[in-house]
């Protein structure tokens, strides 16, 4: 198993990363062989991946335009930000309400990089980039940048996208979640989408599986119940847990059939 959190293994360039591979599988340019090697192993299993890849953000687009918008939040806290691409999540706020803050939250180092170099905020708000884990939750919350920049005595949008399933069980994501959730205020928000198994032939999850265990384990999918987990005490907002394509599709659009994306989406706000 690879160990994601020594520095030097935070910098190897020989083994797959999450944000690089999803950056391969987006069209980007920002990756390397290994990125792409296992990019391809999982695409000739499921070959819908680059489709879900752009499914994903076209969810974190509509989620975070209804918290700027309908929910009137005006502060993100953004973990898992993954490379620059369109419209990341400052974008998507600040077209809605320019005053928005963000702070973008990755453990890894290339992201953190190019997020300081392009992830640049409009005049009226503010955006800090901080180097953390989020299995060490509390080190996300004792950032001196995430106070500077955001006032946790106001509702925050907590944004975990496509991040908790590279979060194994024996590393608490539940309280990882958990614990982020207990330090906003009542009327603040949360936005999850999880890659899962769920609907694929026995066959398939058999291959998915040893291409993810040739990259020592990087993602544990999860069930709908497993990620519905997550939401408990919180109050969850219509349509609910959904494939992403069926979570407040745009008007006019078809949503893809969920097979083919294989990740739930939901957003809930904290009572
Ligand atoms: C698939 S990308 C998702 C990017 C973006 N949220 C989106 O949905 O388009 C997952 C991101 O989570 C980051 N990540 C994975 N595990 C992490 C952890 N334990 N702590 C912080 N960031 C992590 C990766 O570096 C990567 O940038």
């Amino acid at each position: 198993m690879s160990d994601t959190t020594s520095p030097a293994a935070k910098l190897d360039t020989n083994v797959a990363h999450p944000a690089r591979r999803y950056n391969y599988w987006l069209g980007g340019k920002d990756n390397f062989a290994a990125d792409r090697l296992s990019g391809d192993q999982v695409a000739a299993v499921f070959p819908t991946v680059k489709r879900a890849a752009q499914e994903n953000r076209r969810f974190l687009r509509r989620a975070v335009g209804f918290l700027a918008g309908e929910a009137g939040i005006r502060q993100f806290l953004d973990v898992g930000t993954g490379l620059p691409t369109a419209d990341n999540t400052h974008e998507v706020a600040q077209r809605i309400a320019p005053e928005s803050r963000v702070v973008y939250v990755d453990n890894d180092p290339l992201v953190m990089a190019h997020a300081r170099a392009l992830l640049t905020s409009s005049p009226e708000g503010k955006s800090a980039y901080i180097e953390r884990d989020l299995r060490d939750p509390q080190s996300i919350l004792d950032a001196p940048e995430l106070h500077a920049t955001l006032d946790l005595g106001r509702p925050v949008g907590l944004t975990l996208v496509a991040i908790l399933h590279f979060v194994r069980d024996f590393e608490d994501p539940y309280g990882a979640v958990g614990r982020l959730v207990a330090a906003l205020p009542s009327g603040s928000f949360v936005v999850l989408s999880h890659g899962t198994y769920d609907g694929l032939p026995a066959e398939t999850v058999a291959k998915l599986e040893e291409a993810n265990a040739a990259t020592g384990g990087l993602s544990r999918p999860r069930s709908r119940d497993e990620f519905a987990r997550f939401f408990t005490g919180l109050d969850l907002v219509d349509p609910g847990v959904l494939p992403i394509g069926d979570w407040r599709p745009e008007p006019g659009s078809t949503p893809p059939d969920p097979i083919d994306i294989c990740m739930y989406g939901a957003v809930a706000r904290i009572p």
